[in-house]
């Protein structure tokens, strides 16, 4: 049984809007491969629900570039039928007029000279951005090269001044090897300054607040280790499947897709020391000190670390659905695994002989993003004699999404004249109306020039060089299991539940 004993803080909403948000620089947006899906379905909507809320710069304005041949009306009409209905289009035609679009050839410079070089200055000189610039690259990422090494013949990439911003989207690289040729090419052109990494993830509200939750309150830092934790489970479930992106997704497959950006974020704002201050630099030193601690996964004992899967046809949501070889564009006997549980350790003073058990699947039974920590059962248990049945340790869960917040899993005594334990959870559930979706989050942090909640070059080298000899060696010695091995719609492939077994452990459900 679980209660919910009403425990729900909800904070006053003058002191978060008093916190939130400083309106950033002026600043103009260009954005590369406008015409595609992540302009229409994201980052559009995500500016025109910071143009509603006000927390765009007075001065700003969108250039699209592209391939594809349209003007800036035709550019307008395309974006405003793509308006998700929770954006409202109130101020839809206030806003189109900042929007701009032309055409570029992404390995022509003369493009960029005559169609972005030459077209910013009388739209800068207009709406007063005084020559902030942000280029978002939201192209597939075999055009970034192009692109790049255009933006610097055109003259546009502005040396070290860090007015001029890069936004790279991921996937950043297939492999180690990849990314750091990406790095290379990027910090030929850019100083790291002007470099935005994105992860998403580190801009949902929930993984925002994994540090100030720990590190503003006395009361969980001084049990966050090995003496009072016996695990930690980090999961990224979706009940979705890979939708129309098989031409990415069978290249990538999950540990690529989720793992080497999402989930060792996550794993790494988890298990960082504090740092000195809460500044960018300071805080992803202390990311990359975790990174550099886990402990390079056993190639010769994969199979008691790792396990992947491929989903199956099944039932999500009440509703039938294909499975991942059925679904358009991927090969029938696709071995692309779509599912992944990891086992890691982290070799330090604070964790050590803790495991991490990170898991995350599509088509599972439902969407669950969190983060689970849980501590080791008392010393002693000295209600056992008068109670049947086992008593669950006290857990810690960190909600991701969806109802983002945290529940402390504690016992309590069950009202009534018998000796009875009851789990009990302790509850806290953000506001929903406060929260900036992540793509807001991050086109404003970058727009302010905050770092904080961008991936730096160490971090990205330092995941692909612990998830690359993984990917290597599945990709060479491929599980004996018969794919698909778990259906849409459970709680993934069955072998799964060993990697925690084998310890004695087990996952949460979802
Ligand atoms: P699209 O496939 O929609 O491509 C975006 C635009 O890039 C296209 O409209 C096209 O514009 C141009 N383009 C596409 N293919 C090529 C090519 N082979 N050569 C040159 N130009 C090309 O991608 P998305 O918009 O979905 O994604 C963009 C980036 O964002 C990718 O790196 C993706 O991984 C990442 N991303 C996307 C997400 C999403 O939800 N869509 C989520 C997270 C990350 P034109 O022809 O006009 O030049
Ligand atoms: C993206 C992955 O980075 O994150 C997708 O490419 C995944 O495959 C998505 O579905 C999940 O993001 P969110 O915010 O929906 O949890």
């Amino acid at each position: 049984m679980s209660i919910d004993p009403g425990f729900h803080d909800v904070p006053r909403m003058e002191t978060l809007q008093a916190c939130r948000i400083d309106i950033p620089r002026p600043c103009c947006l260009v954005i590369f491969g406008a015409s595609g899906d992540l302009t229409r379905q994201k980052l559009i909507p995500a500016v025109y629900r910071l143009f509603r809320q006000k927390f765009l710069p007075p001065g700003f304005f969108i250039l699209g570039v592209g391939r594809t041949e349209m003007d800036s009306e035709r550019f307008r009409e395309l974006l405003h039928g793509e308006i998700p209905p929770d954006c409202n289009g109130d101020c839809w035609y206030e806003f189109a007029a900042l929007l701009h679009y032309r055409t570029v050839s992404y390995g022509a410079p003369e493009s960029f000279r005559s169609n972005i070089a030459g077209v910013l200055p009388p739209l800068e000189q207009s709406a007063g951005t005084g020559g902030n610039r942000i280029f978002y690259l939201a192209t597939p990422p075999g055009v970034y090269e192009d692109i790049i090494s255009s933006l610097r013949l055109a003259g546009l990439a502005g040396g070290s001044d860090s007015s001029v911003k890069i936004v790279v989207e991921k996937p950043f690289g297939s492999d180690l090897e990849s990314a750091r040729r990406l790095n290379a090419i990027i910090l030929e052109v850019f100083r790291e300054n002007q470099v935005y990494r994105i992860d998403h993830y580190l801009a949902k509200e929930t993984v925002q607040n994994i540090l100030m939750f720990r590190f503003a309150n006395s009361l969980f830092e001084p049990l966050w280790n090995r003496r009072y934790i016996d695990h930690v489970q980090i999961t990224a479930a979706e009940s979705i499947g890979i939708e129309r992106r098989a031409g990415y997704f069978e290249q990538a497959g999950v540990l690529r897709d989720m793992f080497q950006n999402h989930m060792f974020q996550l794993l790494a704002l988890t298990a960082m020391e504090p740092p000195s201050l809460f500044t960018a630099n300071r805080v992803r030193d202390e990311k990359a000190k975790v990174l550099q601690s886990v402990r390079p996964v056993p190639l010769d004992r994969l199979d008691e670390h790792v396990v992947t899967g491929q989903y199956g046809r099944g039932t999500v949501n009440g509703m039938e659905v294909k499975g991942y070889r059925e679904e358009e564009g991927t090969a029938p006997g696709s071995s692309t695994p779509t599912y992944a549980a990891l086992k890691l350790w982290i070799d330090n003073w604070r964790w050590n002989g803790v495991p991490f058990y990170l898991r995350s699947g599509k088509r599972l039974k439902s969407r669950r993003t969190e983060i689970a920590i849980t501590f080791r059962p008392v010393p002693h248990m000295m209600f056992s004699r008068d109670m049947s049945g086992r008593i669950e340790p006290n857990a810690l869960i960190l909600r991701v999404q969806p109802g983002e917040g945290i529940t402390m899993e504690i016992q309590a005594k069950n009202p009534g004249s018998r000796m009875c334990l009851m789990p009990v959870n302790l509850d806290f559930t953000y506001p929903r109306d406060v929260a900036l979706s992540d793509y807001e989050r991050v086109l404003l942090d970058c727009m302010e020039g905050d770092q904080m909640l961008f991936v730096r070059e160490d971090g990205v080298d330092l995941s692909w060089a612990l998830l690359t000899p993984v990917i290597e060696a599945l990709e060479k010695f491929p599980s004996a299991r018969a794919l698909p091995d778990y259906e849409a719609g459970s709680e993934g492939p069955a072998a799964a539940a060993a990697l925690p077994a084998r310890d004695g452990r087990r996952w949460r459900p979802l």
